[in-house]
């Protein structure tokens, strides 16, 4: 068997359709995915959103190689190191909200999931029966249980709604009615959690509101005295031009949950932040009162190295310049392609592009259109991903203009394939 017959045999990929192929990567390097029969497969998505820095950065490289002459692993429960309380400290130092303490954990699904569970303890801990949990319509928080109930039920989560928990769902915040609704739903007295994706639904398809609209609803949720969640894993790191979405609002989360872009993409690492409020309500002996949740794998050495080296070069003017470049790329060109036959919607926030392709049937992940584009854009060597029939474009930081020119006029070219 070759490697392809070994994959389709032995592995079993997420989302996998049966039988499907997958291309084997040999190597990357910068914006590029080398292939193992010599393609060179440009990754307009920064391999889902984590490879900020582009594949193989040398400064991250070097700081898992120093890591690891010292520590590879080690229990963090009774033990600690000095990666993960330095990037505990950074994160701290620069979140919104002052944020106090962070949790870590493995995956953008555990760093959501223990933010629920905190927020539950934290009333369970207070005696008060604030069990109503809210959440936005379109949401995606992950693949776990938890993370599932929040979310927008039906498509991937069909087999498994007997087993998710009640969750009041609040229409997507693009209109002032919504206001009335969310107001309604946190005023009963047991509304006690709301958690959402700031200013970009990423999985329902990069759909954006306006950050007033984020304001006014945290706004009302701190009027009722519910904890707010806000779920940056996919926003968080720069992507949309500030470091984190947050930032957009006056008015601050009690929890953010943080993973994807935070290793630069070279190791799992998933982080839950709470401020003051939260980690308080922990701080007891009481052993039923603390928080009993861990994973194996938490504040991995290694990937708090390639965490903090990561973080240093996207606080670096550098990255920061890039990153504005990238949006205002963007900008241009969703001026330019609005008026395109083809596009219903095209937006931009940061390094964020998501174009919005007509057809004859609903926008969702699940539109005939997805297959179409993904393969049409891979045939030209770029690698992006759509949501159904939304073009989205998260490249790497480092992309260059020329680089990112070669996408837009891809999206025209293929733009121009549909009938
Ligand atoms: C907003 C958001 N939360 C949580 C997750 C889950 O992260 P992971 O795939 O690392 O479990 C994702 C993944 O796309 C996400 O976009």
């Amino acid at each position: 068997m070759n490697l392809s017959e070994k994959d389709k045999s032995f592995v079993w990929h997420p989302f996998d359709i049966y039988n499907s192929e997958n291309i084997i990567i040999k190597k990357g390097s910068g914006v590029y995915l080398h292939t193992k029969d010599g393609r060179k497969i440009l990754d307009g998505i920064s391999s889902w959103w984590v490879n900020l820095h582009g594949h193989r950065n040398t400064k991250i490289s070097k700081a898992i190689n120093k890591q690891l002459r010292y520590l590879e692993h080690v229990i963090f429960a009774g033990f600690s190191h000095e990666p993960a309380i330095k990037l505990a400290e950074s994160l701290c130092k620069i979140l919104p909200g002052e944020m106090q303490k962070i949790f870590f954990s493995d995956n953008g699904s555990t760093s959501t999931e223990i933010a629920l569970k905190m927020a539950f303890q934290y009333w369970h801990n207070k005696n008060a029966k604030k069990i109503k949990v809210m959440a936005l319509q379109g949401a995606y928080h992950g693949d776990t249980f938890g993370a599932m109930s929040v979310a927008e039920r039906g498509g991937f989560n069909v087999p498994f709604e007997p087993y998710l928990f009640d969750v009041v769902f609040i229409p997507f915040p693009d209109h002032d009615l919504v206001l009335d609704q969310f107001e309604v739903a946190c005023k009963s007295t047991d509304a006690g959690v709301f958690i959402y994706e700031p200013l970009v639904q990423g999985s329902a398809g990069m759909r954006m509101y306006e950050p007033k609209m984020l304001e006014k609803l945290i706004l009302i949720a701190k009027k009722y005295d519910v904890i707010c969640i806000a779920d940056e894993v996919m926003t968080g790191f720069g992507r949309t031009n500030k470091l984190f979405a947050s930032e957009f609002c006056q008015t601050k989360p009690d929890i953010i949950c943080l993973s994807k872009g935070i290793t630069g993409g070279y190791f799992p690492l998933g982080a839950t932040a709470v401020n003051t409020r939260i980690a308080e309500s922990f701080a007891t002996k009481q052993i039923d009162k603390i928080f009993l949740h861990g994973h194996s794998y938490t504040a991995n050495p290694l990937a708090c190295a390639a965490a903090n080296a990561s973080l240093e070069i996207l606080l670096s003017s550098e990255s920061t310049q890039n990153r504005l470049k990238i949006s205002e790329n963007h900008i241009a060109f969703v001026e330019k392609i609005k008026g395109n036959p083809k596009i219903k919607n095209a937006k931009t926030l940061g390094t964020i592009l998501a174009l919005e392709v007509k057809n004859d049937t609903d926008t969702s992940y699940f539109n005939n259109l997805r297959e179409f584009l993904y393969t049409e854009f891979l045939k030209r060597d770029i690698l992006l991903r759509p949501l159904g029939n939304v073009i989205y474009v998260l490249p790497p930081y480092i992309i260059s203009e020329n680089q990112l020119n070669r996408i837009y006029a891809a999206i025209e070219e293929v733009l121009n394939l549909i009938e």
